[in-house]
C-alpha cells in the first residue's frame, strides 16, 4: 500500500490517502496533549503501543461481530484503515467514578456503578468539547436517531468484552472513549483508537493508574504504564493462543 499525500494532522496521530480512495493510511505519534492541548508532552514509544494494542482489540471486537475501520497494520506505528466520516461525537462509557465525572458531580473516584453510563461529548475543539444529549445531537444534524442507537448498542457490547478482556490481565477497565465513522454506505464502524490515551486502566490488585492519566496528572512512570500494559496484553494474548 503506498502512503499517498497527508490529509490531517491531529494531536496524536497523521492520516495519510492510499491509492484506493476507500482506504487510509493512520500513522501514531509518541505526542501527547491533555486539556484540550494546552499541556504538551512526548510519551517515547507510545505511538508504536497505541497502534499495535488498538489493533489488537479492535481484530478482537470484529471477531466478536462489531465493525471497526480496521483493515491491517502495516508496520510498528501505521495502520490500513478503511476511510469514514466521523460523526463529531466523543463517546464515552464509565463503569466507576473518574476523572471528568468525579469532578462534575463532586465524589471520590473508583466509586463502582451498578450499571455502566455513556455520555457524548461534542468533537469541537473551538468549544472545547462540551457535553452533550443525543436529543441536541440530533438537532445539530451530528448523528440521526438511529445512529445514536447503534453507536450506544455497540458501545455497551465493546464495554462488556473490553471489561472481560483486561480483567483476565488484571486490570480494571474504569471508563473509556470511543469515536464511530460512517462508510460510504452509511455503515457505523467504530473509528479512532482504543488505547492508554483514550481509556482509564487500572490494576485490579494495587490500583495503580497504567494510562494517560499518569501523563495528564504529572504522576510520573509515564512510558513504563504504558510498556506494562502492552505487556500485559500481550501476555494475555500469548495465553489464550496456546
Ligand atoms: P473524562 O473523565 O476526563 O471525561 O474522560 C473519560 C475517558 O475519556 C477517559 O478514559 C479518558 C478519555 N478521554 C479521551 O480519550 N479524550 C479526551 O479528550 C478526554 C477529555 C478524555
Amino acid at each position: 500500500m503506498v502512503k499517498g499525500e497527508q490529509l490531517y494532522e491531529g494531536k496524536a496521530k497523521k492520516v495519510f490517502a492510499t491509492e484506493d480512495p476507500a482506504l487510509l493510511i493512520v500513522s501514531y505519534k509518541d505526542d501527547a496533549t491533555a486539556f484540550n492541548g494546552q499541556k504538551r508532552g512526548t510519551i517515547r514509544g507510545k505511538g508504536v503501543i497505541n497502534n499495535q494494542m488498538s489493533n489488537a482489540l479492535m481484530r478482537r471486537l470484529e471477531e466478536a461481530g462489531i465493525p471497526t475501520h480496521f483493515v491491517r497494520e502495516l508496520n510498528e506505528r501505521e495502520t490500513l484503515v478503511k476511510k469514514v466520516t466521523i460523526v463529531p461525537l466523543e463517546v464515552i462509557v464509565r463503569n466507576r467514578s473518574a476523572g471528568s465525572f468525579a469532578r462534575r458531580y463532586g465524589v471520590e473516584e473508583g466509586i463502582v456503578f451498578s450499571s455502566p453510563t455513556i455520555e457524548f461529548s461534542y468533537k469541537n475543539d473551538a468549544l472545547e468539547d462540551p457535553l452533550i444529549n443525543s436529543y441536541h445531537a440530533v438537532a445539530l444534524g451530528l448523528a440521526t436517531e438511529a445512529e445514536i442507537e447503534t453507536i450506544k448498542e455497540y458501545s455497551f457490547r465493546i464495554n462488556d468484552l473490553l471489561k472481560a478482556f483486561w480483567a483476565e490481565c488484571g486490570v480494571t477497565l474504569v471508563d473509556f472513549k470511543l469515536e464511530f465513522g460512517r462508510l460510504a454506505d452509511g455503515t457505523i464502524v467504530l473509528a479512532d483508537e482504543i488505547s492508554p490515551d483514550t481509556c482509564r486502566l487500572w490494576d485490579s490488585e494495587t490500583g495503580e493508574k497504567l494510562d494517560k492519566d499518569r501523563f495528564r496528572r504529572d504522576l510520573g512512570g509515564v512510558e513504563e504504564a504504558y510498556q506494562e500494559i502492552m505487556r500485559r496484553l500481550r501476555r494475555q494474548m500469548t495465553s489464550e493462543e496456546k
